[in-house]
């Protein structure tokens, strides 16, 4: 899979939202470039930390979003937060453990950070978008 570019459809027109989904893309496309160039173990580990700690900060503010703006599906958008967030830590623990990371993993997350940001965050933009004052 190619890289992951930045497109329209990416969009939630939050700006700060936005400005922390590039981050993530550019975390994703590091770590797939590691990937692509044989880095070293220790500084693929290191990309992977900061992508987890990067995805941790990122969800708890759009979190604390949702919840400013009374958002009702919180605890459902909260789950696929917290399954993501269990994911990668497996990932990096399966690494940590002597795993390769496989391109089946970089897909795995790229597919899941586009999905997400294209269907489940687009409904609390749109619900924030439609309240006053939102
Ligand atoms: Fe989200």
């Amino acid at each position: 899979m190619a890289l992951l570019a930045w497109d329209e459809s990416l969009e939630t027109r939050i700006p700060h939202i936005d400005e922390q989904h590039r981050g993530l893309v550019k975390l994703i496309n590091d770590l797939d470039q590691s990937l692509q160039e044989g880095t070293a173990g220790l500084l693929v580990s290191n990309v992977l930390q900061e992508l987890m700690r990067y995805v941790k900060d990122h969800f708890e503010d759009e979190e604390q979003f949702m919840l400013r703006h009374a958002f009702p599906d919180l605890p459902a958008h909260r789950r696929e937060h917290d399954l993501f967030v269990t994911r990668l830590k497996d990932i990096h623990a399966n690494f940590l453990d002597g795993d390769a990371l496989s391109s089946n993993i970089l897909d795995f997350l790229k597919g899941w950070l586009v999905h997400h940001i294209r269907g489940t965050d687009q409904v609390y933009v749109a619900f924030i978008n439609g309240t006053p004052g939102g």
